[in-house]
């Protein structure tokens, strides 16, 4: 059975406390059983991780490319400064989707940019915990094709 990474960023540790109206009142377990849920019925176990360092953001990329077939990654704000996950991400030469719960697009100018999204197989934004949902799904369907 194919193993997915889902990997979460920096302050989605306080989810459901950390500006409900932004990122909704799901909290990181709730979005992870329901990751989980999903995984099964697509036929892929899912495991799941957060960190608010960027250093172990990058131990895990790289761990992931020893087991996992791809990863699911809301990398929170390194996703517009960090040139090491960009790299990071390049390097393991697993495919990485980037997911982000808020529409980065109609909110402040600086989160427009994605330093990361060049090097992911692609970008879901704005769907709230489905953002993820959706991730997984277009994951797991370029395995199948
Ligand atoms: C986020 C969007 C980022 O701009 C922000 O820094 C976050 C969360 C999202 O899921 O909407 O921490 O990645």
């Amino acid at each position: 059975m194919s193993k997915i990474l889902i990997l979460h960023g920096p302050n989605l540790n306080l989810l459901g406390l950390r500006e409900p109206e932004v990122y909704g009142v799901l909290t990181l377990d709730d979005i992870n059983a329901r990751l989980t849920a999903l995984g099964a019925e697509l036929q892929v176990e899912v495991r799941a991780f957060q960190s608010n360092g960027e250093g172990a953001l990058i131990d895990a990329l790289h761990e992931a490319r020893t087991w996992a077939s791809g990863v699911v990654f809301n990398p929170g704000a390194y996703t517009h400064t960090s040139v090491a996950l960009r790299d990071a991400i390049a390097a393991i030469e697993i495919p990485v989707v980037e997911v982000h719960l808020s529409n980065v697009y109609a909110r402040e100018a600086f989160r427009h940019q994605s330093l990361l999204a060049p090097v992911c197989l692609g970008k879901i934004s704005g769907f709230g915990w489905e953002s993820y949902a959706l991730g997984l799904r277009a994951l797991v369907s370029q395995f199948k094709r």
